[in-house]
């Protein structure tokens, strides 16, 4: 309770600072299993509903085949706005001008955003957004007040005011709706990492030779150790034997000089 207290504090703070925003709301977190097929339903439902105002540009359509796509695929789903390169990152279909002259502002890259906000944070954002009639979209958000980003998710998830009433329900069931947000929230996951799958393959390799090796430092150990003896035990006639035979070439080696 009173750490909880304490970061609230802090997190006032640096709202006041304008460095954070202080989330009123609990962040939610998302529910999906980080794999390659829900990083690539993510990469259809982003070109779908995403890809007309955001750039991923960090993030390379071949990458794509890397995770099991097609060419073929990665043209016909993912590459929608017109002059994309699949050699290239991936890139809006509004052009910086318009989307300013639209929002007051361009729709950020989305490279890094996971990275910079962390998955709870995109997830709850997308799934935050309520009816504003004050603002000039219509749309408000409970974890970024005052958003320029209309909620394009709610023919699908539905239309809440503020306090959670619904003054429109979406396409699909919340469920379905939530699963789909998740996917999206993991594929923005790999964008702002997209050598993880990669890692964790070659980090089993890693992991086999550091076992393959240790067993074989223990084997050399055992072996080096044989031949050497425990703490001194007088009378023993090994270690006798043995300060006999250094003692004979400590003679033997003052007789040479
Ligand atoms: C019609 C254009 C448009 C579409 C479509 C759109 N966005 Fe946005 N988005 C914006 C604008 C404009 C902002 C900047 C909001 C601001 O700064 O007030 C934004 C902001 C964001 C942010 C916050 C970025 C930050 O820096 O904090 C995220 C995350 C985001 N969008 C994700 C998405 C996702 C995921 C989709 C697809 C489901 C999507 N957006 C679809 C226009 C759009």
């Amino acid at each position: 309770m009173m750490r909880k207290a304490r970061l609230g504090a802090l997190a006032g703070a640096l709202g006041l600072l304008g460095m954070a925003p202080a989330f009123a709301t609990p962040l939610a977190t998302p529910s999906y299993t980080f794999n390659k097929s829900t990083v690539i339903a993510g990469a259809r439902l982003f070109a779908d509903h995403c890809s007309a105002c955001h750039a991923v540009s960090n993030l390379r359509y071949d990458r794509l085949e890397s995770l099991g796509m097609t060419k073929a695929e990665i043209k016909k789903d993912i590459m929608l706005p017109g002059g994309a390169n699949i050699l290239k990152g991936m890139r809006p279909t509004m052009t910086q001008a318009d989307a300013k002259k639209w929002f007051g502002l361009p729709p950020p890259n989305l490279s890094h955003i996971v990275r910079a906000m962390g998955a709870r944070w995109v997830y709850t954002y997308l799934t935050s957004f309520y009816w504003d009639p004050k603002r000039p979209s219509g749309w408000n958000n409970h974890v970024f007040p005052n958003v320029a980003m209309p909620n394009i998710l709610a023919p699908w998830g539905g239309t809440y005011t503020k306090t959670g009433k619904v003054l429109q329900p979406g396409r699909e069931t919340p469920a379905a709706y939530h699963k789909e947000v998740a996917e999206i929230v993991a594929f923005l996951r790999y964008a702002s990492d997209p050598s993880v799958f990669e890692r964790r393959e070659l980090g089993r390799y890693v992991l086999g030779v550091m076992v393959l090796l240790t067993v074989l430092a223990y084997l050399l150990k055992k072996e080096y150790w044989k031949d050497v003896h425990g703490p001194e035990k007088p009378g023993e006639e090994g270690h006798s034997q043995d300060v006999g035979a250094s003692k004979k070439r400590r003679e033997g080696r003052s007789g040479t000089r």
